[in-house]
């Protein structure tokens, strides 16, 4: 039997949406219905930060608290994200924060909201949206946080653990660096917090001193 064709979220985009604002991206991208996410979720996150950003940083998709406030990394890993931009001299309000998913996906637990990795049919459907935000800030730099958001814009192939902290090409944006996601820290055996975070610190210092340049 034949496949249905992928639904995407390019359906609602022109064939050229870097020429829309980011307003109206976040406006249109608030009705997204291009994969089911959008019936768990409580409501789209779309990515915070203004048009004029030199550094997009990329996450994998909001969790419990970010999916109640509609914002990208409000909660713990977001807190924890907050001081290695602090101690790296990046500052968030002049950076945009988004993710690859902009559902969050999720199963109870008890009284829990568990999250759940996106599949590749999800993060498909939601790129477009991811596209467009670059299409529209065309920073210098896009940063991604994790392997989901690394490989979601280098392919599948694509390691974090071995291409982290370098500064690569990409076809999307001048320049890619890959880093590892805060919530592996958070996730990560206690002892290993301290090493853990100074290293994100100075994937992020390099990405600091590119952006100087
Ligand atoms: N984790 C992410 O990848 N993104 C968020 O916005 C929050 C947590």
């Amino acid at each position: 039997m034949a496949r249905a064709p992928l639904d995407t979220a390019a359906r609602y985009l022109p064939p050229d949406p870097g020429k829309l604002s980011l307003a109206t991206l976040r406006r249109r991208a608030a009705g997204c219905e291009a994969c089911p996410l959008f019936r768990t979720g409580t409501q789209t996150v779309f990515g915070d930060g203004p048009p004029t950003a030199q550094i997009v940083f990329v996450g994998e998709q909001p969790g419990d608290r970010e999916d109640r406030a509609g914002q990208p990394f409000v909660g713990p890993a977001g807190q924890l994200f907050d001081r290695a931009l602090a101690e790296a001299g990046i500052e968030r309000d002049r950076a945009y924060v988004t993710n690859a998913v902009k559902h969050f996906k999720w199963v109870p637990q008890g009284k829990r909201r568990l999250h759940q990795k996106p599949n590749a049919r999800e993060i498909a459907a939601c790129r477009p949206w991811l596209e467009a935000e670059l299409a529209v800030i065309r920073p210098k730099l896009v940063v991604a946080l994790g392997a989901t958001a690394a490989q979601t814009l280098m392919g599948s192939a694509f390691r974090v653990t071995r291409e982290r902290g370098r500064i690569l090409s990409a076809p999307f944006a001048p320049a890619f660096l890959a880093t590892i996601h805060p919530s592996a820290i958070l996730r990560g055996p206690p002892a290993d917090r301290d090493e853990a975070f100074a290293a994100l610190v100075a994937d992020l210092k390099v990405a600091a001193k590119h952006l100087a340049h």
